[in-house]
């Protein structure tokens, strides 16, 4: 497991959106086209600008890319704005120029979730698999929509929130009533099948979950603690985020003294 620690959520977002360029510039070598794995809520936002950005300067051609979300809410109204179909396309699609009809996302909204659940099983499997999956982290080390027990090994299902990640997600509703009950997620197993995996984690508020995803036990406890089994994760942090990781030094040194092809260079 990587570890960058950068400044602020600015500068996570610019070293995971330089992340995302290495690999679709390598997919892109290969003849093939990025298929990117994307989470909603704030960790991402960053990210999305930078990527952005480059589009808008020519600097990147996300044009023939796939997006993956990677869960959405059960309950609400198809177009409802918080759904993650439609904040996947406000927050990611338009912005980066991706195809409407290569914007996946679990169908929360179908009569037969379980076949939903398949269905998109197969979808990431006919599109070849995930290039690079962006995650979130929630407070509780979910990562998805896979709470805490989540087995290590699930593939796409639907799962029940626990209240702490309704309470932190009612910012996003009305009331906290309003945030559904249900989502249809990745699972643990689907997550891990993405080539390359890249957690984004900025502010105090999830110093802890960061700790326990990095440096504790792999545990069904912390979901996010699965990452430490995968080849290629790489965790990017702003200060706060990473304020009670014992190795921090470490991780910066190292980083510092990458030889320059390792690097993540921040465009700018
Ligand atoms: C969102 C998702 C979640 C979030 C996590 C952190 O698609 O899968 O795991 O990434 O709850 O949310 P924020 O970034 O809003 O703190």
């Amino acid at each position: 497991m990587d570890v960058i620690i950068g400044r602020d959520d600015a500068e996570v977002g610019a070293y995971a959106a330089a992340k995302v360029a290495k690999v679709a510039h390598a997919v892109q070598q290969a003849g093939k086209n990025l298929v990117l794995g994307v989470a909603t809520g704030s960790s991402p936002l960053a990210t999305y600008a930078a990527l952005a950005e480059w589009v808008r300067a020519g600097k990147l051609d996300l044009s023939q890319a796939s997006v993956f979300a990677l869960d959405e809410y059960v309950g609400l109204p198809e177009g409802h704005p918080e759904s993650y179909r439609e904040v996947i396309r406000r927050t990611v699609a338009e912005p980066l120029g991706i195809r409407p009809d290569r914007v996946h996302v679990p169908d929360g909204f179908a009569a037969d979730l379980q076949r939903a659940a398949r269905d998109y099983e197969q979808e990431i499997k006919d599109a070849g698999g995930v290039d690079v999956q962006l995650l979130g982290i929630g407070s509780n080390g979910h990562i998805g929509f896979n709470e805490p027990t989540s087995s290590l090994s699930s593939r796409t299902r639907i799962k029940t929130l626990t209240p702490q990640t309704r309470r932190d997600n009612a910012r996003f509703f009305e009331s906290p009533e309003q945030v559904p009950q249900h989502c249809l997620t990745q699972g643990l197993g689907t997550i891990m099948d993405a080539r390359h995996c890249v957690l984004l984690a900025a502010g105090a508020a999830k110093a802890d979950a960061v700790k326990a995803v990095v440096e504790g036990p792999i545990s069904a406890m912390c979901p996010g603690s699965v990452l430490q089994l995968h080849p290629k994760a790489t965790v990017i942090l702003d200060a706060a985020a990473a304020s009670k990781l014992e190795l921090a030094a470490y991780y910066q040194d190292m980083y510092a003294n990458l030889p320059a092809w390792q690097r993540l260079d921040v465009l700018s």
